[in-house]
């Protein structure tokens, strides 16, 4: 494979081919991703297994059989949301000592402290014999996730040539959605395996945790990392290597510069908060705010409830899983080759439109047709389920791959790890706030909760439509000359460091 991509508008860009090198590594790198949503999507079936609920909470278990709630409130319950959402609040924490292993020991090393990660957690999860090692393993995972979704992201970007950034970095989002389908398989088959269906389900995150692990033993570090790491020579081999092109001295030059600014930075996090930081920082935090305020996770756990009411029967929640995940899947291909196309801000402003009319035209059925315990009639509820499916479209080729796409390129290095550091522990607060509340706020809030998540909707396209520039096919390296001093907003911020510039 050899794509040679080529100056493009105004942006520096270096020769670089898409070699097979760099192909390969995209894939290997992406399988933290695969964990990462195989994670999502596990615990929802798992949760929902009586030889788990049996084993672990008894309780809820007793609750469930007895139970004759409404619609909205079926599964409302803090200790099992708990299960769930602990791993993101592990993964929150995570993150930061991963910033640190990612500078200073590479992007690499991460990975593989990761894989290691996952795979303990994975072990005391399918083997837990008590409540204690279960939730122990959950924090494990979580502080895979964390170590895996801060490196992978920055890797993948910075290893790209900076035409391909957008597609390649989106690889890692196409992972986390195959995973969450691989998970809903999963959940189905392994549900009808008694008792220990449940073991098995998680235990099957050790496949990808065992090929990150040996993959990332044959991967490089990237050039980037290699340099600020002093390791230059090693750098602009690995830069020949993966560029797979003779002329390379303009781009190493370049990551030599950006490594020269980044090493008179002693503390990162405390650079973060500096003005010239402010514009990716902003931007890096409210996306994950946005991107679980877009209501995904919550669409993708009632997305069951819903078509079990078109007439589905028992095996709706499987269905209704693979054909959203199916379609969250294919849909990230979309977002894949439009993203250094039509550009990052065509497809966030495109998807907050298609997302609010889908949610809002869902909260008006189910607020006129759905009773609180009655069912919808089958027209509307396809209408419903349609919609729904739109809706997933709309999520996976914008907000969903653009939350971890942008914070991980619009950083400067000095600031990229760290940086990218609090928009991954954001990410996970957020998910864990929606893991942790959504039951609850559907019982409390029911059809209400759509137009909750459609006030959201504007607000985040109008973020978009004024403060997220373009950055497609800017060099990562470039953002602040290419994008932000001359941004309408932001550059208020640029002015301190080009005056202390100045005086030197
Ligand atoms: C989000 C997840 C979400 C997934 C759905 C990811 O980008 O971070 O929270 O479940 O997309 O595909």
């Amino acid at each position: 494979m050899a794509v040679v991509v080529s100056s493009n508008g105004n942006a520096p860009a270096f020769e670089a081919k898409l070699t097979v090198y760099v192909f390969i590594c995209v894939v290997i790198a992406a399988f933290g991703g695969l964990i990462f949503g195989y994670d999502i999507g596990i615990s929802g079936g798992v949760t929902a297994m009586d030889d788990f609920l049996k084993e672990f909470f008894p309780a809820v278990w007793e609750r469930k059989k007895h139970a004759h709630e409404n619609n909205y409130c079926k599964y409302d319950n803090q200790f099992l949301q708990l299960f769930t959402s602990s791993l993101y609040l592990a993964a929150l924490v995570a993150s930061f000592f991963a910033s640190a292993v990612c500078s200073k020991l590479g992007r690499k090393p991460t990975m593989q402290f990761a894989s290691i990660f996952f795979l303990i957690g994975v072990g005391l999860t399918a083997g837990a014999v008590n409540l204690i090692m279960l939730i122990f393993g959950r924090i494990l995972l979580g502080f895979g996730v964390g170590f895996g979704n801060q490196a992978v992201p920055l890797f993948l970007s910075e290893i790209a040539p900076a035409q391909l950034r957008g597609g390649l970095n989106i690889v890692f989002q196409l992972m986390v959605t195959i995973g969450i389908l691989i998970a809903n398989l999963v959940n189905y088959f392994t549900a009808k395996v008694h008792p220990y269906g449940w073991r098995i389900a998680l235990g099957g995150a050790a496949i990808p945790a065992v090929f990150l692990l040996f993959g990332s033993l044959i991967i490089c570090e990237t050039p980037t990392s290699l340099i600020e790491r002093n390791k230059n020579e090693e750098g602009k081999e690995a830069l020949r290597k993966i560029r797979g092109v003779e002329d390379i001295n303009e781009e190493y030059e370049s990551i030599v510069h950006a490594c020269d600014i980044a090493s008179q930075v002693k503390d990162p996090f405390r650079k973060l908060l500096k003005p010239a930081s402010r514009p990716p920082f902003i931007i890096g935090m409210l996306l994950q705010l946005f991107q679980q305020f877009t209501g995904i996770n919550a669409i993708m756990f009632y997305a069951p409830v819903l078509f079990q009411t078109v007439g589905f029967g028992s095996e709706a929640a499987l269905l209704s899983a693979v054909i959203t995940g199916t379609i969250n899947v294919l849909s990230t291909f979309v977002g894949i080759y439009l993203v250094d196309k039509t550009g990052r801000r065509f497809l966030l402003l495109q998807s907050s439109v298609h997302m609010l009319i889908c949610q809002l035209i869902i909260g008006i059925i189910l607020a006129k047709d759905l009773g609180t315990t009655g069912t919808l009639g089958k027209p509307q509820a396809l209408v419903v389920v349609i919609f729904v499916c739109v809706y997933v479209m709309g999520f996976a080729w914008s907000w969903g791959p653009l939350g971890w796409l942008i914070p991980s390129e619009t950083f400067p290095l000095e600031t990229r790890s760290a940086g990218f550091a609090v928009a991954v522990s954001c990410n996970m607060f957020f998910t864990f706030v929606i893991a942790q509340a959504f039951l609850s706020m559907l019982c409390g809030m029911r059809s209400g909760i759509f137009f909750f998540f459609s006030a959201w909707i504007v607000v985040m396209g109008l973020f978009a439509m004024f403060f997220i520039p373009e950055t497609k096919g800017v060099a990562i390296d470039d953002m602040r000359e290419s994008v932000w001093k001359p941004h309408w907003f932001w550059k208020r911020y640029m002015l301190d460091e080009d005056d202390v510039e100045k005086r030197n």
